[in-house]
Formats: C-alpha cells, structure tokens, sequence
C-alpha cells in the first residue's frame, strides 16, 4: 500500500466509529442477497441478535486504526482465522466478501466515495486477505496432518447423550468412519453444523469440547438457550436437545481455537466460569486431573442455582481426590441445606475470596455471559492482576473491548 492509500484508510477511522455497523449491517443483506447460499455457512442467529455485524465493524475499525502496523493484530487475527477454519472458509471466499465490502463501502458513503478511496480500500482488503489466508494455510495443514486430523466437515455419530443439569446435555460424538480423533488443546471448540428445517439451511455453531482429549470421542454440552422476552429460542441448541437422537449424525470440523491452557506452566490456574461457559474450563480442569498435574487449581463457578449446576458431582470427587485444587460456588439463591463452605449466595465475587482466588503468579481463564466476562477481568484488574495474566472467550462473536 502507498502512504496516501494509508492516509485515506486512517481519514475513514471516524466514519467508521460511528457508521461501522451501519457498514457491516449492509454488508451482510447485499451478501445475502447476491450468495444467499453463504447463508448455509454464516451463523444466522448471530445475524439476527446483531454480534456479527458488531464483530466485523469492530475488526474492520481496529485494521484502519493499525493500518500503519497491522502487526499489533496478530492476537486478534489469530482469533478470527481459528473461526475460519472451523467453519472450513477458503481462499476462494475472500473475493467474495472483498466485492461486497468494497460495492457496500460505495453505497454507504456514497458521494463520500471517491475512485482513490475505494481503491485504497481495495488495496488494504487485499493486503488482510492475504495475511488471513496465509494463517489460515497454515491452521488447516496442521489439522489435517495430525493423527486422526481432518478439514472441513466429517460425520459423527452421537453415541450417547447425557444430561447434565435442567438445561445442559452433553453429547459423545464418534467419527461414523470408525477413525480416530484429533488431539487438542484443552480449551478448543469445534464447529458443529446440522440441517435446520426452519429455516431449509444448513446452520453451524461451535461448541467447546469438555471432556480431556481421549483419541477416540468428543464429548460437547449444550446449554438449551431460552430466548428472553421477545427474543426467538436458540434454534441449534433445542434442536440437538428435542430432535438430535442417539444414533443420529451431525457433521463436525476440527477442534480450533485459541483459548487454550498453557501445559507447559507449573504455576497455578483459577478458573472462573459462568453458567455454560465452565465447559471449556471443565477439559483444562480434567486434562490437569488426568496428567496428575500438581498445579494449584481453583474452580470459581456461578449459575442461577442447583437446578440448573451442571458437573458439580464430577467436579466435587474431583476436588477430594486431588489435594490442590478447591471450588467455590455462586448461586443466585442458595436453598438452606446448601448454606455450608465452598457456597456463597449472589454472583462470582472474587473480592469474597480475596487471597484464595489471588494466587501468586496464576493464570486466570474466564467464560461466560459477555457482562460475566467483563465484571471478572475489571475485578481481577482492580485486584492488581496483570492483564496477560487474564485469559477469556466469549461464546459468539467477539463483541467486548477490555483493556
Ligand atoms: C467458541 C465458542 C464456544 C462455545 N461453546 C459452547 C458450549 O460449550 N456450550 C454451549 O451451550 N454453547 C456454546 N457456545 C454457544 C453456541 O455456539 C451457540 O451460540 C448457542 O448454542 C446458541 O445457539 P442457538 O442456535 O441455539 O441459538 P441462535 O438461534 O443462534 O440464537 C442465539 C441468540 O440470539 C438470539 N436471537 C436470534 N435471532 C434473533 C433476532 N432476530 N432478534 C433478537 N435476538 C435474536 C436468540 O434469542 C438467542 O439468545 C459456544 C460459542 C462459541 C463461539
Ligand atoms: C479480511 C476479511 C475478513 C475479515 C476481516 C473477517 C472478520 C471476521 C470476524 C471479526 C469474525 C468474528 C470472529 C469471532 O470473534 O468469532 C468473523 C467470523 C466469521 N467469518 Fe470472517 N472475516 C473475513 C473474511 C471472511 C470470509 C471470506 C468468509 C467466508 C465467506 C468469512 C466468514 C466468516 C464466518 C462464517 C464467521 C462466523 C460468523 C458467526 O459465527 O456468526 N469471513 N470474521
């Protein structure tokens, strides 16, 4: 890129600010409208709750900030190419995308948008694409060369599905080739994807693997997602709950993601987890159980209450059994028989844990609702812990800025 085709990109960051989603919302309806058969492969719900039009405004915001050094991206960048690759996109998509960013740029500005600036625009789409697919190369040769690796989609059957709380059902997906499966990183998800009646479309979403790497399943648990006064019921999750039997098949990708534990480290870990989001807490957890890890571990959980507390057994063995690791749990009420240690009433509050959640040199990895996540990373924060030191993933499209 040329510095006058920088310049004009940085001229845009204030248009951008405030018209990004505006941007990104065009976008998608002129994509749709143009390919609607990527509507098989984009996550519909997250069209109509508004995060991935969030998402992308976002990223598009923070590359014209960082035009001049998009270096600083590369966490970032890193984080989208593992969605990517989990949701098996191509080299082949990025022209696609590029003619409708570059045709909705022109719309939306309109006389705003001069032959330099597009061009401008051109030149910098082009100069991610090729860092994105470069990434992304290499994600997927990785996967595709592990034992038991693949890319793109591969049949499992589901052998058994378990349930785990009121509203959370674990399914132990095996390859219907009879092949093994891929390692992973404790942390990682996959992406799951299944044809939706209701809509006549195919419809991915990913899933956080909870159980330890074994080699031969993957286990999932799936929160029923209930929508909130107006708001339509999950479409995926009711499905696997109502419709997906055992014996059924359900197309899956390989585990990705980058919100995994460090087993390199001896140090200890905290891990603070709300409602659903302790599953892919539960498979660092249970890979630290299953290496005999001597790492001092605290499980921090919070959930509405007893009803609906998945892995409390599992996770209370656990704890008798290892020695270091020690649990605390939220409720939102507390039924009286349960008022006994290890039991607060109320949301995670570190500060009620003070020095037993504060341990020197620990990482911290946190998962939940998005404004779960944020209270606990400004919470750890004020408490004087290091913002490396704070790990999180939100289940959906990057939408929180915590710095
Ligand atoms: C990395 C990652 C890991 C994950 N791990 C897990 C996990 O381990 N377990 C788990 O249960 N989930 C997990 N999720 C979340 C999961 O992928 C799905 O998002 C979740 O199951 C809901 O999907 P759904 O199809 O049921 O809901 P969707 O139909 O996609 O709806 C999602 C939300 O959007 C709202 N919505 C949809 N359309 C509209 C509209 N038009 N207007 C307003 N609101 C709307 C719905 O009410 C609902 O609240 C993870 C997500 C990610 C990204
Ligand atoms: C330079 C180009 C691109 C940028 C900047 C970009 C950016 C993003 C971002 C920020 C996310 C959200 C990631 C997260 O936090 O989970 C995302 C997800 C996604 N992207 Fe891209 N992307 C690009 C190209 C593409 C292409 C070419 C395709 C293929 C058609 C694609 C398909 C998807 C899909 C399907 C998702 C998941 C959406 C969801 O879960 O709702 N992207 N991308």
């Amino acid at each position: 890129m040329t510095t006058a085709q920088k310049e004009l990109i940085k001229a845009t960051v204030p248009i951008l600010r405030e018209h990004g989603v505006a941007l990104t919302t065009h976008f998608y309806s002129r994509m749709f409208k143009h390919n609607p058969e990527l509507k098989n492969v984009f996550n519909m719900g997250n069209q109509g709750n508004g995060k991935q039009q969030l998402s992308l405004a976002l990223a598009v915001l923070a590359y014209a900030e960082h035009i001049e050094d998009p270096s600083v991206l590369v966490s970032a960048v890193t984080k989208i190419g593992h969605k990517h690759v989990s949701l098996d996109i191509r080299p082949e998509h990025y022209a696609i995308v590029g003619q409708h960013l570059l045709a909705s740029i022109k719309e939306v500005l309109g006389e705003g948008a001069t032959d330099e600036l597009i061009a401008a625009w051109a030149a910098a789409y082009q100069q991610l694409a090729d860092l994105m697919t470069g990434l992304e190369k290499s994600l997927y040769s990785e996967a595709a060369t592990k034992e038991g690796g693949w890319t793109g989609w591969r049949p499992f059957i589901v052998k058994q599905k378990v349930k785990e709380s009121e509203e959370i059902t674990s399914f132990y997906l095996y390859p219907s080739d009879g092949g093994k499966v891929a390692d992973f990183l404790p942390g990682q998800y996959i992406s799951v994807r299944l044809f939706l009646p209701e809509l006549n479309l195919i419809q991915p979403r990913q899933y956080s693997l909870s159980s330890a790497p074994n080699g031969s399943y993957y286990r999932i648990s799936v929160k029923r997602e209930s929508g909130a006064g107006d708001e339509p019921d999950g479409m995926i999750s009711n499905r696997l709950h109502d419709a997906v039997q055992e014996g059924d098949v359900l197309e899956v990708a390989p585990p990705a993601g980058d919100f995994t534990l460090d087993t390199a480290k001896q140090t200890p870990v905290v891990f603070i987890s709300g409602g659903v989001g302790q599953t892919p807490l539960l498979s660092m957890l249970e890979y630290l159980a299953s290496t005999e890890s001597n790492r001092e571990i605290v499980w921090v959980h919070g959930c509405r209450n007893r009803r609906v507390h998945a892995f409390n057994e599992p996770i209370t063995t656990l704890e008798a059994r290892h020695g270091r690791l020690q649990k605390h749990i939220f409720y939102d009420s507390l039924d009286e028989d349960m008022a006994v240690e290890g039991y607060y009433e109320g949301v995670v509050e570190l500060d009620r844990l003070k020095e037993q959640a504060l341990l020197q040199d620990a990482d911290y990895y946190v998962c939940g609702p998005a404004p779960f996540i944020r209270k606990q990373f400004e919470d750890l924060a004020a408490m004087g812990v290091s913002r490396e030191a704070i790990h999180y993933e939100e289940f959906g499209p990057a939408n929180l800025v915590l710095s």
